[in-house]
């Protein structure tokens, strides 16, 4: 092939890369004050970013609630309203604007709220919830303590 050929396939793959770093990887991000890394959004990304973040608590206080009651029904209802299949669909953009590491611990997350409504099913007693709670709590922890949101300029 000839070099200037050569040379566009090269700059095209440098962009290409360059744009999957930055849609995907880093997402649109800054180093925030706490020592954390700051998302930025627009407030209605926030919003929506936030609203899923009540929904993970209230789902933790059913689940536990159910725990306390024995009853493995409530457990699984709680859990898989904070599973994957019950989520907003969230808009390209604003999964460009989400780190890759914060995208997987969300997807992690989601995925052991459905693990634990299955397991809870499955064993038709709440005996090992509170240990599958636990593991799925580290996550909560993990991102808050990477991550926060701030709104964009
Ligand atoms: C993938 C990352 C991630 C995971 C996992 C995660 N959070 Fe969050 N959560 C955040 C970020 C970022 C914020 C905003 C924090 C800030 O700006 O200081 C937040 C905020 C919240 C808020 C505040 C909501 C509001 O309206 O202000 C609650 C409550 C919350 N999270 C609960 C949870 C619980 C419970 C879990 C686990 C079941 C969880 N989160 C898992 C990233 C995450």
């Amino acid at each position: 092939m000839c070099r200037i050929c050569w040379f566009m396939v090269l700059i095209l793959a440098v962009s290409v890369s360059a744009l999957v770093y930055l849609f995907v990887v880093r997402g649109v991000t800054v180093p925030a004050s706490d020592g954390r890394t700051a998302i930025l959004l627009a407030p209605a990304e926030r919003d929506l970013v936030l609203t899923e973040m009540r929904g993970f608590l209230a789902a933790v206080q059913s689940i536990t609630e159910g725990v306390v009651n024995e009853d493995p029904a409530a457990v699984a209802a709680a859990a898989r309203s904070a599973g994957a299949p019950a989520q907003h669909s969230v808009p390209a953009s604003l999964v460009g604007k989400l780190p890759l590491a914060f995208k997987r611990l969300g997807f992690d997350t989601h995925g052991r709220f459905d693990q634990l409504a299955l397991d809870v099913g499955q064993f038709g007693d709440t005996s090992q919830v509170l240990p599958e709670l636990v593991a799925l709590m580290n996550n909560c922890v993990a991102c808050h303590a990477a991550y926060r949101i701030d709104l964009e300029p």
